[in-house]
C-alpha cells in the first residue's frame, strides 16, 4: 500500500495504470538508489527528421517527470547519467547544446527542486566543464544543500573508470598528507573516496533505449545492482515505466552471491561452532 504521506495528487490520476502499478509498490521495500542511463535522444530525433539536438531538449520534459515522480516516491537517491566523459567526443555544437539545455533546466528547475524539497548533486570531472557551467552547477548545489529529501545526483563529464583512477589518487593525496605510509586500502576506505562518497549504492539500473551496455557508469556502485532495460528512448520515458521498474525490482531475488532462502555462511558458522558448545551466542 502506498504511505499515507506521499502525495501523488496532481501527478496520478485514480484508476490510472499509473495509480494501478503505484498500488503495487511495498513501499517498506523502496530501492535505496534508482541509477539511469538515458539513451536513445538522437534515435528519437532520427525517426522525426529532426535533428539530434531535438532529442536532448525533449529528453529534458522526461528528466523532469522522472525527477518530480521520484521525490514523491521517497526513495533516497536518484542518479541520472546526462553527460559521459567519452561524450566530449562528440560534435562541438551538439556538446555546446547540450550544456547549455543543462543551464535552462537549472534556472528553471531551481523552484521545483526546492518546493520538493530536492537536494541537487554533480558527480564527475566537474574541473573539465567551462567556468560558467561550473559556476551554476555549484550554485544550484549550494541553493539545495540543506533540502532533506531526494538526493538528485547529475553525471556529468563522468566515466566509471575516471572515478576509480580519481578515487586512487584522493587516497595517495591523504596518505601522503598523514604520512600514512602503505597501509592496506580496504572497501570501506576506497567507497570514502568515490563521488559518491556517503550515499547508498544503487539497488536499481534503468537503461533506456534497449542497449544492453553499462557505457562506464558507476562501474564500482553498480556491483549488486538489478539491471532493468526498456526498448523506450529515453525522451518517451515517463513515470509509467518508472513504477514498472520498481514493481518487476520488487519481484527479482537478490541473492548477493548467496544461496536462495538460506543464512549465511557465517551465521551457519557461527551456528555449528554454538552447537559444538564452542561459543555462546
Ligand atoms: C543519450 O542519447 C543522451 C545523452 C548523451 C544526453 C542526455 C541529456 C539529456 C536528457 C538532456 C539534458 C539533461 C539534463 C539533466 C537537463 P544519445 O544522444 O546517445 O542517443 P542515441 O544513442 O540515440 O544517439
Amino acid at each position: 500500500m502506498p504511505h499515507p504521506a506521499r502525495d501523488f495528487e496532481g501527478l496520478i490520476a485514480k484508476g490510472s495504470p499509473e495509480a494501478g502499478l503505484l498500488a503495487q509498490i511495498d513501499f517498506s521495500r523502496l530501492p535505496s538508489h534508482i541509477a539511469i542511463i538515458m539513451d536513445g535522444n538522437g534515435r528519437w530525433a532520427r525517426t522525426r527528421n529532426l535533428p539530434r539536438v531535438a532529442g536532448h531538449r525533449a529528453g529534458i520534459t522526461a528528466v523532469r517527470d522522472v525527477v518530480e515522480t521520484s521525490a514523491r516516491l521517497g526513495f533516497p537517491v536518484l542518479t541520472l547519467y546526462a553527460f559521459s566523459i567519452e561524450n566530449w567526443n562528440r560534435p562541438r555544437a551538439e556538446v555546446t547544446t547540450l550544456m547549455g539545455l543543462l543551464r535552462e533546466y537549472l534556472r528553471r528547475e531551481l523552484e521545483t527542486l526546492q518546493e520538493n524539497n530536492i537536494a541537487f548533486r554533480v558527480i564527475g570531472r566537474i574541473e573539465e566543464l567551462s567556468p560558467a557551467v561550473r559556476r551554476e552547477l555549484r550554485a544550484a548545489e549550494e541553493a539545495t544543500r540543506r533540502n532533506t529529501g531526494l538526493l538528485f545526483n547529475i553525471a556529468l563529464s563522468y566515466g566509471g573508470r575516471a572515478e576509480i583512477v580519481d578515487a586512487c589518487n584522493r587516497i595517495l593525496q591523504d596518505r601522503r598528507r598523514q604520512g600514512a605510509g602503505d597501509r592496506a586500502v580496504d572497501e570501506e576506505e576506497f567507497a570514502r573516496h568515490l563521488y559518491t562518497a556517503g550515499q547508498p549504492d544503487p539497488d536499481l539500473l534503468i537503461r533506456t533505449s534497449g542497449e544492453l551496455r553499462i557505457s562506464n557508469f558507476l562501474l564500482w556502485q553498480i556491483a549488486y545492482a538489478e539491471i532493468w532495460v526498456t526498448d523506450t528512448l529515453w525522451p518517451d520515458f515517463r513515470r509509467r515505466e518508472l513504477l514498472q521498474a520498481i514493481v518487476d525490482y520488487q519481484k527479482r531475488d537478490r541473492r548477493y552471491g548467496r544461496v536462495a532462502g538460506a543464512g549465511t555462511l557465517a551465521a551457519a558458522g557461527r551456528e555449528s561452532l554454538r552447537s559444538s558448545g564452542k561459543v555462546i551466542v
